[in-house]
């Protein structure tokens, strides 16, 4: 399915969450809201025993619609809800999945709503179990999991942890928020054009901190996890691109199957940015670079006295404008823009000052964006385009993926101009 890149690709899209029996069914409330927040239309499907856990009537009031039980229930308003549900739905999510649902879909046993919804569905599924440690790690629990896995099936292993029996293993839900993540994500990417998007591409990308020393021990730095600009390597990754990171101080994992170089301070960073940028066709500015550092550094560590000290801070070069600046013209140069006030001019001005094609901007003030959260809520303003694309708070897996299509979209745009005639391109100037 076509989506507009100037609208929130989740915005209307359709999942549908079926809700099994266990302790966990109340934390598919906060899976509901997350993908309401980010823009899905979800419908709710329980099996019996899920509604001992928790009732119908909740899921109703978040979600706005009659929640499915039993499709021959009298007050059903669809006699063959589990065909025209399920045919309906972009994306099934099981949460919590319980032993006995994997068994029954592993084995195509459909007897009731939620197992006949998912054979009669086409859509891709993502199953998120919760279960008693000993079941979950049972040969037959295993050996299910296995088998829907060569189905095509998505998994979110649960996590380890005290559960409500009071053993303590593998076996609790996984956070609802990794769980949007993973949807979302699924949503994102099934597609094969997605996915091959940015085959013949090479990122260079920088991320986290950068640290500026003021003597062998001590160093000026900010708190960026890193996530933001791993999130964006490995989902240009998974769309075919090859991704080099220059990383600075990072807290988050890098991802598999990138190549990283580590470069602390701004200097180095930007040292190895004019190495790789003749390999790069795209380049984005993800690192949260020192704008000044310490004049001078010292050899020794500073001693402590009971005078003052006063520190003489120096610009450190520009490494985004640096890029900007020696664009061939087939590179594609992006920017983040962190501000806590006039979030959108302010970030315009430096779209325009530092040359770039496109700038992502975060008002870091907002809870749950910006530097160390998981989630992000940003906008992003192109060069060619008036309208900016408002990114809601989503987890920033989900925020890379919505980058990488406004990316995809500048490209083919940068690729019609070039075969445009010079009259052509006159007239559009
Ligand atoms: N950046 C860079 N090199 C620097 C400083 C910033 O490459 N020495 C990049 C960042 O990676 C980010 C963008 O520039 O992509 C925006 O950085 P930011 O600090 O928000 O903006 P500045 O242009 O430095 O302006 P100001 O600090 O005044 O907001």
């Amino acid at each position: 399915m076509a989506h507009d890149a100037s609208q929130n690709v989740f915005q209307g899209r359709k999942v549908a969450l079926g809700i099994c029996g266990g302790i966990a069914a109340y934390k598919a409330a906060e899976v509901l809201r997350g993908l309401q927040k980010a823009g899905c239309v979800v419908r709710v499907a329980m099996t019996a025993r899920a509604c001992e856990f928790i009732q119908p009537l909740t899921f109703r009031a978040l979600s706005g619609e009659h929640v499915i039980v039993d499709d021959y229930a009298p007050d059903n308003p669809d006699p063959i809800a589990h065909i025209t549900f399920s045919q309906t739905v972009e994306l099934l999510i099981i949460a919590p999945a319980t032993a006995n649902i994997l068994g029954k879909f592993a084995n195509g046993i459909a007897d009731d709503f939620l197992t006949s919804t998912y054979l009669a569905s086409t859509a891709p599924v993502l199953i998120a179990p919760a279960m008693n440690s000993s079941m979950w790690e049972h040969p037959a629990t295993q050996r299910n999991v296995e088998r829907l896995k060569a189905d095509g099936v998505f998994f979110i292993e649960p996590d380890d942890g005290e559960m409500a029996c009071g053993t303590i293993g593998p076996g609790r839900l996984s956070e609802p928020e990794r769980i949007v993540a993973a949807a979302l994500d699924i949503l994102q990417t099934t597609n094969t054009d997605v996915l091959q998007a940015l085959a013949g591409e090479k990122l260079l990308i920088t991320v986290g901190a950068t640290r500026e020393a003021l003597d062998p021990v001590r160093f000026l730095s900010n708190n960026s996890s890193g996530r933001m600009g791993f999130a964006i390597a490995e989902a240009a990754r998974k769309r075919g691109a090859e991704v080099h990171v220059i990383a600075g101080s990072t807290t988050a994992d890098a991802p598999a199957g990138v190549a990283v170089t580590r470069a602390f301070s701004a200097a180095e960073m930007h040292a190895a940015v004019m190495n790789e940028l003749p390999e790069a066709t795209i380049f984005i500015g993800a690192a949260a670079v020192a704008d000044y550092r310490p004049a001078q550094s010292a050899r020794q560590k500073i001693k402590k006295s009971d005078a003052e000290i006063t520190i003489k801070l120096e610009r450190t070069q520009d490494i985004l404008a640096d890029v900007a600046a020696v664009n061939r013209g087939d590179l594609l140069v992006i920017g983040f823009a962190a501000e806590t006030e006039n979030v959108l001019a302010n970030a315009r001005e430096k779209l325009v000052r530092k040359n770039l094609d496109a700038v992502i901007a975060n008002d870091v003030t907002r809870e749950g964006a910006g530097f160390d959260a998981l989630t992000n809520e940003v906008i992003v303003i192109s060069r060619d385009k008036d309208t900016p694309i408002h990114v809601p708070l989503m987890p920033k897996t989900n925020v890379a993926n919505i980058i990488l299509d406004e990316i995809v979209r500048l490209r083919a745009a940068r690729e019609n101009l070039a075969n445009l005639t010079t009259d052509e391109r006159r007239k559009k100037a």
